[in-house]
């Protein structure tokens, strides 16, 4: 695997590696062992055109665990505001010296136009409203740590299905690891190639709540909203936030969770957000390990060894 670009590229056996590859990341760091040689030497460019909190920070402290070097690149401040390319940009960078590129772009399609421009691997961490793989993974592995298996699994993803890139990557991702899936949402808020996609579909969240294992919660993205379409924020909550009496519906063992950043009271209320169910926090901490697996698997280091 040289490039993670979509979660669709991984096959059942690349998303299993993964996982497991993370798992046992996961159980290296629970025995206290904060960093491991593995990359050292290497270095890993995080380039950012769009705003990230958890995705950026978590790519860097997974870089640096694995004694990668890490360059920052926001392309607020830089020459980006110059008019400079995408492509440009990318060269400047691998000429400093970049065995792996993180991209985050607003542009659906820009980590796919970056792999033919550089060397190194690329990440994708989000392209518009595309795709957003390594939160699918870091979501797949949640499930799995929570619930002990993925085969099976009823998964429920409500809301802004339209802008979310979120959605996308864990549709393919679920579905050739054996969850089902199905999509929640006002029909305004679902793509029209939605029905191409290897998932069922609902405008009835307290229909679905019942049979679901998990429910993720996706962020409305109030930014990308034309108004026309939009139920006002009242009304959306009212059909498909999830607060205290949907969650009665779930059965006991059914956890929820949210990629962030959320808007509580709106999609989700800060009661169900901060619940035991919450997976929300524990998402954060497993996406640097998982990010650790995808840059550890791409840039060929090996598990173990002497660490420092
Ligand atoms: N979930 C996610 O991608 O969050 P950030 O936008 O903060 O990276």
């Amino acid at each position: 695997m040289k490039h993670l670009i979509s979660a669709g590229d991984l096959g059942r056996d690349d998303a299993l590696l993964i996982l497991d590859t993370a798992e046992e990341l996961a159980r290296v760091s629970e025995r206290s062992i904060k960093k491991l040689p593995t990359l050292r030497g290497r270095t890993v460019v995080n380039l950012f055109f769009e705003d990230s909190t958890r995705t950026r920070i978590s790519f860097e402290a997974a870089a640096k665990r694995l004694s990668a070097d890490v360059i920052n690149f926001s392309a607020k401040g830089s020459s980006v505001s110059k008019g400079e390319s995408l492509k440009d940009t990318a060269l400047t960078l691998e000429a400093m010296g970049a065995d792996a590129v993180v991209i985050r772009h607003g542009a659906s399609g820009a980590p796919h136009r970056l792999a033919n421009w550089v060397r190194g691997s690329v990440v994708n961490a989000g392209d518009g409203t595309h795709e957003h793989p390594t939160q699918a993974l870091l979501d797949a592995f949640s499930m799995r740590r929570r619930l002990g298996r993925l085969e099976g699994l009823k998964v429920a993803v409500v809301g802004d299905i339209l802008h979310s890139r979120v959605a996308r990557s864990n549709v393919l991702l679920l579905s050739a690891l054996g969850a089902e899936v199905t999509l929640v949402a006002p029909p305004t808020l679902l793509p029209v190639a939605v029905e191409n996609w290897p998932c069922q579909v609902s405008y009835d969240l307290d229909s679905v709540l019942p049979k679901s294992d998990v429910v993720m919660m996706l962020r409305v993205q109030l930014e990308r909203q034309n108004a026309a379409f939009f139920p006002s924020a009242r009304e959306y909550s009212r059909r498909y936030g999830l607060d205290r009496d949907r969650v009665a519906k779930l059965h006991d063992d059914a956890i929820v969770m949210h990629p962030g950043p959320m808007n509580r009271g709106m999609e989700i209320s800060a009661e169900v957000a901060d619940s035991p169910r919450s997976t929300i926090v524990e998402q954060v901490a497993n996406g640097v390990t998982v990010r650790m697996a995808v840059l550890y698997l791409l840039l060929g280091g090996a598990i173990g060894g002497d660490v420092q």
